[in-house]
């Protein structure tokens, strides 16, 4: 039998942790699969690209489609464009898409027009909430999909009510959880420079936070709520904030000072983001793979935001949603804190899921 082509796309910082598990799983079979990974350049930054495929073991993309920023129309349409004479050369048996960014549906949309086969990674996540732009990626990107690759139970369930043929769907377990279980021991080793670099000192706890959702840091109303949450816990406790660079720019347009102890740094590395991570005592976060990844640490977190796609990470015990005002979010940071988290990890957040999806493609007939 022949080997089968897949296509990988990565596009924006959390696609790079789900996809280069996959591609290591992959690579340790070359008998079955040949490989080809594509990267759209929806993030760009050294810091919001280039430094996970150093630490995470990607393999240079073969095509960089270099579509940088823009409105949602005109990164989603770039995609598309650029993506259609990848295809056309590579031609691949099948297409693997990650998460809920744009550049998932783009080229998803493109592939399944080609009549090239679409496997979604982390299919069946619903927030139920379409004034979310990554729920709209993520319905319709389920909906063009032939193979939707699910992280926990509730996903089948919510394909399955959308009418989902059932064969399509399998329940594979979390990718993302791949990278950490692997790169942890790793990360850990690199935690004194992780406090040097955001300015902590060595044993001092600390409220790890990361805010990017457009709801919270688009208007200046919402994201001074959550800033002066901030500086309020910062009076008590050190905050590190590793800014996103969406929430870069809102911050230097508004004016605001943060507090002495609340510590603004750069996007962090993976490995410097996982040393902080799980050593927090608090973490605060709008960010998905952060509700996840806090899950499996056992490190309480705190998400502002009126729902979320990842309940599973609620009846774990570890997450909670927020209101995303100041004084809901001082409220609920000062109780948690006092509080010992008690938390499981769901099935199948092993290390060991793409392991499992090798194995999935490894035994179809295309
Ligand atoms: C995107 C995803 C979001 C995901 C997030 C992860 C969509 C619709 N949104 O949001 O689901 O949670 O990535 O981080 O796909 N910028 C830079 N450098 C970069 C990248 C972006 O400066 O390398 C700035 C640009 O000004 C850009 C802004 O950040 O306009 C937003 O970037 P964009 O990719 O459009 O959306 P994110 O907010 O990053
Ligand atoms: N992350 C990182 N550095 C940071 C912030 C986050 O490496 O400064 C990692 C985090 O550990 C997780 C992923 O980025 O693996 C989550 O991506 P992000 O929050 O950008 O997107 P979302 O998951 O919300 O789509």
């Amino acid at each position: 039998m022949s080997r089968k082509k897949i296509l990988h796309v990565v596009g924006a910082r959390p696609n790079f942790m789900k996809i280069a598990p996959l591609m290591a799983a992959m690579a340790g079979r070359s008998g079955d699969f040949e490989q080809f990974l594509v990267h759209t350049g929806q993030h760009y930054d050294e810091a919001m690209s280039d430094v996970f495929f150093r630490e995470l073991g990607l393999p240079r993309p073969d095509v960089n489609l270099d579509v940088g920023s823009g409105s949602h129309a005109q990164q989603t349409a770039q995609v598309m464009l650029r993506f259609e004479p990848a295809l056309l050369e590579f031609r691949p048996d099948w297409v693997i898409v990650p998460g809920d960014v744009n550049s998932t549906i783009a080229c998803a949309l493109v592939a399944a027009k080609m009549e090239i086969r679409v496997a979604h990674l982390e299919a069946g996540l619903r927030s139920f909430d379409r004034t979310m732009p990554e729920e709209i990626n993520r319905v319709l990107t389920d909906h063009i999909s032939d193979a939707l690759l699910t992280p926990s139970a509730d996903g089948d369930e919510n394909l399955r009510r959308e009418g989902v043929d059932g064969s399509k769907i399998h329940l594979v377990g979390n990718i993302m959880i791949d990278s950490l279980v692997r790169l942890l021991p790793h990360a850990m080793e690199r935690e004194g420079e992780a406090r040097r670099a955001v300015g902590l000192g060595e044993r001092e706890p600390f409220l790890l936070a990361t805010m990017h959702r457009p709801s919270n840091v688009d208007r200046p109303e919402n994201l001074i709520e959550i800033l002066s949450a901030l500086n309020e816990i910062a009076r008590e406790l050190p905050v590190v904030m590793p800014v996103h660079p969406r929430t870069r720019q809102r911050i230097g347009e508004m004016k605001f000072t943060p507090a002495e102890k609340l510590l603004l740094a750069a996007p962090l590395g993976y490995l410097d983001f996982l040393a902080l991570e799980s050593k927090a005592a608090l973490v605060l976060t709008d960010s998905g793979g952060v509700q996840e990844e806090t899950t499996f640490l056992g490190i309480a977190c705190l998400t502002a935001r009126p729902n979320t796609e990842r309940p599973v990470t609620i009846s774990m015990g570890t997450n909670e949603l927020v209101a995303s005002g100041c004084g809901a979010i001082v409220e609920a940071a000062r109780r948690k804190l006092g509080r010992r988290v008690e938390s499981r990890r769901p099935p199948l957040w092993d290390g060991r899921t793409g392991e499992r999806i090798a194995e999935l493609f490894a035994g179809w007939a295309r």
